[in-house]
């Protein structure tokens, strides 16, 4: 139910709703996405970034408050942490208990190594968890890796590493088996095959889902594989701080308990970081989708020991973050929602922009639409625009939504907007990082040996601009390949002297570099503060 003051606009969408039906917008030109990037998408926004004065991507730019991140204290003082006694003793330690950590636990506990999982929250407090839409594999006959590959390189602005895309797309149809034998139940037709749709970006129907709580399902079998295997789970403790050895490769880590702030030690012949993305960052004051843990953790982790950030430089702002009512400011309405039929229209009830143009794209439009244009609906405490949702019931049939997306209509329902009936009001919110870690297609880092990464904290895999539903596959294919490498690599590991001086070495770089501050990190939680300022 929306006040009054929506009641005009909302009109002139209901008015022009049959004809925005018919309306097929034209895809903007290669020059047309260029310029509207750099005019009004916050990567292009220089004095949002700061140059990098010390570590491994020395002399490139970043967010300032991931500058702060990288660049400040450690949460501990090396001479105080005794390694000869580890409190635990693996062969592969996994960071993170999302899906890239727990499908990467499985592969190396199947591969017959000793896995721990170490997760500052609990298993499945994770962004795949929070995934809506889908997950994209090529496996119907009109498709092929191929187009896939080439869908994900374009979307991405080029920029992905060859053989990780290569590897993500190749590996993808084996990962939705492997998923659906473990129980995931995808949608699928009444003759079982499973059923696809577009996303922004795709050239075939090649996004599965789970309705629009994909990435829940997901995690929810995932979850219950790691129990079932009896696979350790240290919940609640955060590592923060990596351990090399004498040669400068990964051998564990040291962890804290996130309650009584206990430091623990963690020897480990591989560790694999996969603690997910950094949307509670909230850089340059965005809204996020992400999960309360999401604060770049594992990049801080890996740049503190030595390891290459790529594109680190890069957010993806998803274009439909909820702008209205306020209690759900910034939480993710899945671009299946599109998919499905809702274009996106102005406050004058009309369609802006073709609604399947890659995310980036995308936001930039609605931002402009919010900004110079002047055609953003005032929702009381931001701009938004309308998401034309009764649409989907026109085009698809009336039941398609509570079918397809019921998980949607309930998020709103809540609030007594019926979204079969009304619009609902979006505005870009941050969703994903772009760039991470730097590694090879086996997942290991491209500097430190023994240290994998997997998820959101690889940088590389989609480039500049990810597309939907490629994270929750690359989850699942770097995951799994990073457990089995790591376990595999664990059998030859001889252990070395464990080590905390690269993070003395790091304090002394700082202090060198004249770098202020008594930011620690990593982070961990985000800041919150009450109106009136108080913590
Ligand atoms: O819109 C969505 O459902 C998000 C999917 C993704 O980020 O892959």
């Amino acid at each position: 139910m929306y006040s009054e003051k929506f009641t005009e606009s909302i009109r002139k969408v209901e008015a022009a709703r049959e004809k925005n039906i018919a309306y097929e917008p034209a895809r903007m030109t290669a020059k047309e996405k260029e310029d509207l990037l750099a005019a009004y998408h916050p990567d292009y926004k220089k004095e949002e970034f700061e140059i990098l004065r010390i570590g491994p991507n020395k002399g490139e730019k970043v967010p300032h408050e991931l500058a702060e991140m990288l660049q400040a204290h450690s949460r501990i003082n090396p001479a105080e942490i005794d390694l000869s006694k580890p409190d635990y003793d693996v062969d592969v330690l996994v960071i993170g208990g999302g899906g890239a950590g727990s499908s990467a636990a499985i592969e190396a506990d199947n591969a017959g190594a000793k896995v721990m999982i170490v997760t500052k929250l609990r298993i499945g407090d994770a962004n795949t968890m929070m995934a809506e839409g889908g997950i994209q594999a090529a496996d119907k006959p009109n498709d092929s890796p191929a187009i896939h590959f080439i869908d994900a390189f374009g979307g991405g602005h080029f920029a992905a590493k060859r053989e990780l895309l290569y590897k993500l797309v190749t590996e993808a149809p084996e990962a939705i088996q492997w998923l659906n034998a473990l129980g995931v139940e995808f949608d699928k037709a009444e003759d079982g095959t499973m059923i696809t749709t577009h996303g922004g970006g795709t050239s075939r129907k090649r996004m599965h889902a789970a309705k629009d709580y994909s990435g829940a399902e997901i995690m929810r079998t995932l979850r219950d594989e790691v129990l079932n295997r009896e696979i350790p789970v240290v919940d609640f403790t955060a590592a923060i701080e990596l351990i090399l050895d004498e040669n400068g490769n990964a051998a564990g880590a040291v962890l804290m308990n996130m309650e009584t702030k206990a430091l623990l030690v963690a020897r480990a012949k591989t560790v694999i970081i996969a603690t997910g993305g950094a949307g509670r960052m909230h850089y340059q004051g965005f809204p996020t989708s992400n999960h309360y843990g999401a604060t770049a953790d594992g990049l801080v982790l890996g740049y503190r020991a030595g390891a290459k950030l790529l594109y680190a430089d890069t957010l993806q702002y998803h274009p439909t973050g909820a702008a209205y009512p306020e209690q759900i400011f910034g939480a993710l309405v899945t671009e299946k929602v599109r998919s499905l039929g809702a274009k996106l229209v102005n406050a004058d009830g009309e369609v802006f922009m073709h609604p399947l143009e890659t995310r980036d794209v995308s936001a930039a439009s609605i931002i402009r639409e919010c900004t110079t244009r002047g055609e953003g609906v005032d929702t009381g405490s931001g701009k938004g625009v309308w998401l034309d949702t009764p649409m989907i019931e026109k085009i698809g049939g009336e039941g398609t939504i509570m079918a397809r997306i019921p998980a949607m209509w309930r998020m709103f329902a809540k609030y007594g907007i019926d979204i079969r009936k009304e619009p609902i009001l979006v505005y870009p919110t941050l969703h994903y990082q772009n760039g991470g870690l730097d590694i090879t297609p086996d997942g290991m880092t491209t500097n430190i040996a023994n240290l994998f990464v997997a998820g959101e904290a690889v940088g590389g895999i989609h480039g500049r601009n990810r597309l939907m539903g490629n994270s929750l596959l690359d989850i699942i294919v770097f995951g799994r390949s990073a457990g089995r490498n790591a376990a595999a690599r664990a059998k030859d590991v001889v252990p070395g002297t464990p080590t905390l001086e690269h993070v003395t070495k790091f304090e002394a770089e700082r202090s060198a570099a004249g770098i202020e501050g008594d930011a620690v990190s990593p982070k961990l939680l985000p800041t919150y503060t009450h109106r009136d300022g108080k913590l």
